[in-house]
C-alpha cells in the first residue's frame, strides 16, 4: 500500500520509476533500469523523442476526444499497449496475472514473455477476457518454441510476437557488478515447467533457474534466418497474425514482411540489446517508409509520454508499448498503481491531442510533428 505522501507525487510515468527505485533491492532496480553497455541506447531511446516536437493546430472541434483504436479486428482503449517482457514476479507476487488483468480491465493488450514468471495458462485464466498475445523466441529446439506458441493459441491468445533481437543476450555490465545473475528463488520461467515434467529440465528450468540470462542463451538458436519467420507464421501460428518485433532497420522490416510478418515492431528492447544503435523513434521513419503501408508498425523505446505517444502515431505508428514502466509500477503499489499510471498516460495523450487538434487516433498525422529548426533539444536526463 503506498503512503498519502506517495500518492501525491506520482503524477507522470517516470514518477513511478523514481518511488520504485526507493522500494526495490538495489541490484533487482539496476536489472530492471540499466542498460547494455555504456547505455548510449538507452539514453538515446528518451532524448530521441525529445528531438522531434509537435504542431499544434487551433480551433478544431475537440470536444468528444477518443483514444480507442482498432488492431488487427480487437478494440482497444488506447494505442498503448504491454510490451512482453519477463519476470514481472519480480515486483508483485501475481506477477504477469496482475499485469494481464489490469490490461483487461483498461482494454489494452498484454505481451506475454515466454520468460514470463506466470505460465501462459495462469495468465488467461487471471485474465480471460484480456486481449492477450503471446511472445516467443526461436529456441534450438524448435519444437519447443512451436508447442509454446500452440499453447499460446490452445489459451486464446490472440497474436504472435517473435523477437528476433536477441541472438546474444545485451552485455550487461551493472548485473555482472552486482552479482545478479540469478533468477532468485522460488521464482521460475513457469513456461518451461511443462518441459521440466519431460525430464528435460537439465536443459531448461534448472538452467534457466541458476545464471538465467546466461543459460537461456544458450538454449536460443544463433543460427537463425527469415525462413524461422516463414515456419513460424505458415506452420505454427495457425492463422493468427505474427509480429515480428526487434526491427531496426528498413531492410529488416521488408526482408521481415516477405518472410510472412503481418505486423513490424520497431524496438531496440529497451536498450537491453545492442548498444550505441539509435533510439527507436528515430529508426520509425525509415520503416515506416520501407513498410509503405503494407502492414502496421508498432513501437517501443522510451515511451514515456502522452507526447512521446501522439509524436510515434505521428510518424506513423499503429501503437507503442511500454516494458521497464509497467515493473515500476507494479513495485511502488501493485495493481492500482499501474492502472493509475496507465490511466494517467491515457489522459496525457488526450490533452496532447486536444492541442494538436485531434479528436480520433486518425487524426494524427505526419502534420503534426516537426524536427527543432534548430537541431536543438532539451535533454531530459
Ligand atoms: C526486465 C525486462 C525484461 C524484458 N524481457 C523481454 C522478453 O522476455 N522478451 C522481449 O521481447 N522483450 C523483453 N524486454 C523488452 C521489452 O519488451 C521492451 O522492448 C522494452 O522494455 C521497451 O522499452 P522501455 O523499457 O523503454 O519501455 C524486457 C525488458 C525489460 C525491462
Amino acid at each position: 500500500m503506498l503512503e498519502e505522501s506517495e500518492k501525491r507525487n506520482l503524477l507522470n510515468v517516470d514518477d513511478y520509476q523514481v518511488l520504485a527505485k526507493t522500494k526495490l533491492p538495489h541490484s533487482l532496480y539496476e536489472y530492471l533500469a540499466s542498460g547494455t553497455a555504456d547505455a548510449t541506447t538507452l539514453r538515446e531511446n528518451r532524448d530521441a523523442f525529445a528531438r522531434w516536437y509537435l504542431r499544434p493546430r487551433a480551433m478544431r472541434p475537440v470536444g468528444r476526444i477518443s483514444t480507442r483504436m482498432v488492431l488487427f479486428g480487437q478494440g482497444l482503449s488506447m494505442p498503448v499497449f504491454c510490451s512482453p517482457a519477463g519476470v514481472h514476479a519480480l515486483c508483485h507476487p501475481d506477477g504477469e496475472c496482475a499485469t494481464a488483468r489490469v490490461c483487461q480491465d483498461l482494454g489494452l493488450l498484454f505481451g506475454l514473455s515466454q520468460h514470463a514468471t506466470k505460465s501462459i495458462e495462469q495468465v488467461a485464466a487471471a485474465a480471460p477476457q484480456s486481449h492477450r498475445y503471446y511472445q516467443a523466441y526461436i529456441l534450438k529446439d524448435r519444437s519447443i518454441t512451436a508447442r509454446l506458441v500452440q499453447r499460446a493459441i490452445q489459451a486464446g491468445y490472440s497474436g504472435i510476437f517473435l523477437t528476433v533481437d536477441s541472438v546474444r543476450f545485451g552485455y550487461r555490465e551493472a548485473d555482472a557488478r552486482n552479482g545478479f545473475d540469478a533468477l532468485p528463488s522460488p521464482h521460475r520461467l513457469a513456461n518451461y515447467d511443462e518441459v521440466r515434467q519431460q525430464n528435460l529440465d537439465q536443459t531448461y528450468n534448472a538452467k534457466t533457474h541458476l545464471a538465467w540470462d546466461q543459460n537461456s542463451e544458450l538454449l536460443f538458436e544463433q543460427n537463425v534466418s527469415w525462413k524461422d519467420v516463414t515456419w513460424l507464421k505458415e506452420e505454427v501460428c495457425g492463422g493468427l497474425p505474427l509480429i515480428v518485433k526487434g526491427i531496426m532497420t528498413a531492410e529488416d522490416a521488408v526482408l521481415a514482411i516477405e518472410a510472412g510478418a503481418d505486423a513490424i515492431m520497431v524496438s531496440n528492447h529497451g536498450g537491453r540489446q545492442l548498444d550505441t544503435c539509435l533510439g527507436s523513434i528515430d529508426v520509425l521513419p525509415e520503416v515506416v517508409m520501407a513498410v509503405g503501408g503494407r502492414v502496421p508498425v508498432l513501437l517501443d523505446g522510451g515511451v514515456r509520454r502522452g507526447t512521446d505517444v501522439v509524436k510515434a502515431l505521428a510518424l506513423g505508428a499503429a501503437a507503442v508499448g511500454l516494458g521497464k514502466p509497467l515493473f515500476f509500477a507494479l513495485a511502488c503499489g501493485g495493481e492500482s498503481s499501474l492502472k493509475d499510471m496507465l490511466e494517467i498516460l491515457q489522459t496525457e495523450i488526450e490533452v496532447a491531442m486536444a492541442l494538436c487538434g485531434c479528436e480520433t487516433i486518425s487524426d494524427i498525422q505526419s502534420s503534426h510533428i516537426t524536427r527543432h529548426p534548430g537541431g536543438h533539444f532539451q535533454s531530459r536526463l
